[in-house]
């Protein structure tokens, strides 16, 4: 067997996940792309260094992994969850991180997939963990997940504007995200009006603004 926990087997791992995860629902799919360059491009700002963002970046490519075992009538309803079928939805950072350790995947990734629903103040799932408590990384992917969530029109929803999912995301500080990142997030946005990325990003590889910072150019394959 290949050694793991590898730059190369890591690599891997995520890909081949990220594929069951296109293969299964090309709309979970889109918006862990997205959500991964997001995250990634926080991370940075934060100040995290390169590698740091990328392990950021891959458990965001894969973390609504635990999505694809859900029911079709769950995953794809149009209209709200009924509250058993919110529960059912619930466990899909558990089912993630089960997967993911069958794979043999790093400690590190799972533990931020498996977090990437925790609030700030405890109010999250599936553990309910809070404040400094919550992996730096999944404190940092759960805003992108939001953002990306608010922004992108869904079968039961139309896309917020930005004006809007800002404030939604600004009420939340302290709350649900972490205060200090919700700041450098909100800089960012006013500092970027080129933040937001296409909802139909083409894969493998999001054309990328030069402008940005050259750490910004997401590549699994590096
Ligand atoms: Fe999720």
């Amino acid at each position: 067997m290949a050694p793991t926990n590898t730059r190369r087997h890591i690599r891997q791992v995520i890909n081949e996940l990220a594929e069951t995860i296109r293969e299964r629902d090309r709309v979970t799919y889109d918006h862990c792309r997205r959500v991964a360059i997001y995250a990634q491009r926080l991370a940075r700002a934060v100040g995290l260094q390169r590698t740091a963002a990328r392990t950021i970046a891959q458990a965001a490519l894969v973390h609504d992994l635990g999505k694809t075992w859900m029911q079709n009538e769950v995953l794809n309803k149009p209209s709200a969850l009924s509250l058993d079928e919110r529960h059912e939805m619930e466990r899909h950072p558990i089912i993630a991180a089960r997967i993911m350790m069958a794979y043999d995947a790093p400690d590190e990734l799972i533990d931020i997939v498996r977090h990437h629903h925790e609030a700030y103040d405890g109010s999250g799932y599936p553990d309910g963990i809070k404040g400094a408590a919550i992996p730096l990384g999944a404190r940092i992917l759960t805003i992108a997940d939001v953002f990306d969530a608010l922004t992108t029109q869904r079968p039961y929803k139309e896309a917020m504007s930005l004006e809007v999912a800002r404030e939604h995301i600004a009420a939340r500080a302290g709350k649900m995200f972490d205060p200090a990142i919700t700041d450098v997030f909100l800089h960012l946005l006013n500092e970027r009006q080129d933040f937001q990325i296409a909802m139909h990003t083409t894969c493998p590889l999001p054309a990328i603004d030069p402008t940005w910072d050259a750490h910004d150019n997401f590549d699994l394959a590096s």
